[in-house]
C-alpha cells in the first residue's frame, strides 16, 4: 500500500509505494483512510524534535495524526464498529513509541481510542481535518471558562486550533481579540473576531488600548513559555494553551488533545449541527502530503491543510 514514510532521522517525509498493509489484532479496527490534514507536530516528527526530546522512534515512521475513513475489517473482539462504517479520529504522536500514523491507505486502531463514527452529513474530506484541531480548540475554551461578555486574547487565531477556538468562544459570547497580518483581517473576523490587532506590533499595548482593564482570558498557540502576554491580563485571567505557555497556577492550563470516543463525538456534533467550520485552506494529492507540511512550515496558515488520501 501507499504511506508517507520518514526512513530514518532527518529524512524527508516521502510517499513509499510497497509498505505493508496491516493486520487488526482482536480489539483493532481496520480503516480505509480517505482523508486526513496537516498538523505542527507532523513537522516536529520529520524534522527529528521529538526524537531530541528524548521519545523513543522507530523507524520507519509513518506520517500522522488525523484521518476520516471507512471500516474494512473489524477484529474479533470488536463491537462498535463493521465493515462500511465511515469513522474519523486521530492516532497518537507516540503510542507509546514514535511509529505509526494516519498516512497510509489502511491504518489500525484499537476500538477503545483513536475512532468514533464519523459525524453523520459532513464530507469525510471535512472530517478528516477536524479530529486534533477540533478537540485541542473544545479542550482549551473549556478550560478558559468564557461567560457572556468576557474579553479573550487570542494568540494564533488564523491557524488550526485557533479558527476553530475563535468559533466556540464567539458562540460563548466573547470578544475576541486577535493579533494577526493584515491579510487576516477579513478571514478572522467572519470567525467571530472583533479586534485585530497588528501581530508585529507591541500586542500588549495594543492590548491595553482598548481594554484598558485587561483581558479576562488568553488562549495562546503560539508561544512555547509563559509570560509574553500576561502584562495584558487581569489579575485573576485564565489561560490555555496547547504549547505549553499556560504555566502554572490557578486557572492556568496546559491542554493536551485525548482522541476519546466522547470528545470525537462531542467534535462531531458540533460538525454535524454546524456550530463548527472546517476553514480548509487548501487541499492537497496524497503524494503532495509532503508539500503541505513545507507550507505549513514555511508559508502563512488560515485554517487547515487538508490531504485527499483515496
Ligand atoms: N498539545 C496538544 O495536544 C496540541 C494539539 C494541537 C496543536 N498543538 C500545538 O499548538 C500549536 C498551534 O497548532 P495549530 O495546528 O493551530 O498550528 P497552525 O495551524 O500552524 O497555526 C498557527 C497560527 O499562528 C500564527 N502565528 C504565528 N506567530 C504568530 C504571532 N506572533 N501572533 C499571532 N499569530 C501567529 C501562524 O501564522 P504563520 O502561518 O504565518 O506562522 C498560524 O496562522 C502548535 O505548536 C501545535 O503543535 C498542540
Amino acid at each position: 500500500m501507499r504511506a508517507i514514510i520518514v526512513d530514518s532521522q532527518g529524512a524527508a517525509p516521502a510517499l513509499r509505494e510497497d509498505v505493508p498493509e496491516p493486520t487488526p489484532a482482536e480489539n483493532e479496527v481496520l480503516v480505509r483512510v480517505h482523508a486526513s490534514a496537516a498538523n505542527p507536530a507532523d513537522n516536529s516528527i520529520a524534522a527529528g524534535i521529538l526524537a531530541g526530546m528524548g521519545l523513543e522512534h522507530e523507524y520507519p515512521i509513518t506520517l500522522r495524526r488525523d484521518y476520516a475513513g471507512v471500516v474494512e475489517q473489524a477484529g474479533a473482539a470488536v463491537s462498535g464498529y463493521r465493515p462500511g462504517d465511515q469513522v474519523y479520529g486521530f492516532v497518537l504522536h507516540a503510542n507509546p513509541i514514535v511509529h505509526d500514523g494516519a498516512w497510509a491507505e489502511l491504518i489500525t486502531v484499537t476500538q477503545e481510542l483513536s475512532i468514533a463514527p464519523a459525524p453523520d452529513g459532513v464530507d469525510l474530506a471535512i472530517a478528516g481535518a477536524a479530529p486534533l484541531a477540533g478537540i485541542s480548540a473544545i479542550a482549551a475554551i473549556d478550560a478558559l471558562d468564557l461567560s457572556e461578555g468576557d474579553v479573550l486574547l487570542v494568540a494564533g487565531a488564523a491557524g488550526g486550533v485557533g479558527s476553530l477556538a475563535v468559533q466556540l468562544a464567539a458562540r460563548a459570547g466573547a470578544r475576541i481579540l486577535a493579533p494577526a497580518l493584515p491579510e487576516d483581517e477579513e478571514f478572522l473576523r467572519e470567525l467571530g473576531v472583533s479586534d485585530v490587532l497588528a501581530r508585529e506590533g507591541d500586542v500588549v499595548q495594543l492590548v491595553r488600548d482598548r481594554v484598558p482593564e485587561g483581558v479576562d482570558a488568553l488562549l495562546d498557540l503560539v508561544n512555547y513559555a509563559p509570560g509574553t502576554y500576561d502584562a495584558a491580563l487581569k489579575p485573576d485571567a485564565r489561560v490555555a494553551s496547547p504549547t505549553g505557555a499556560a504555566g502554572d497556577g490557578p486557572g492556568r492550563t496546559n491542554v493536551m488533545a485525548t482522541p476519546s470516543r466522547e470528545n470525537l463525538e462531542r467534535l462531531g456534533a458540533l460538525l454535524a449541527d454546524g456550530t463548527l467550520r472546517i476553514p480548509v485552506q487548501a487541499t492537497y494529492r496524497f503524494a503532495q502530503a509532503p508539500e503541505a507540511l513545507a507550507a505549513l512550515a514555511g508559508e502563512h496558515t488560515q485554517g487547515k491543510r487538508a490531504i485527499h488520501i483515496s
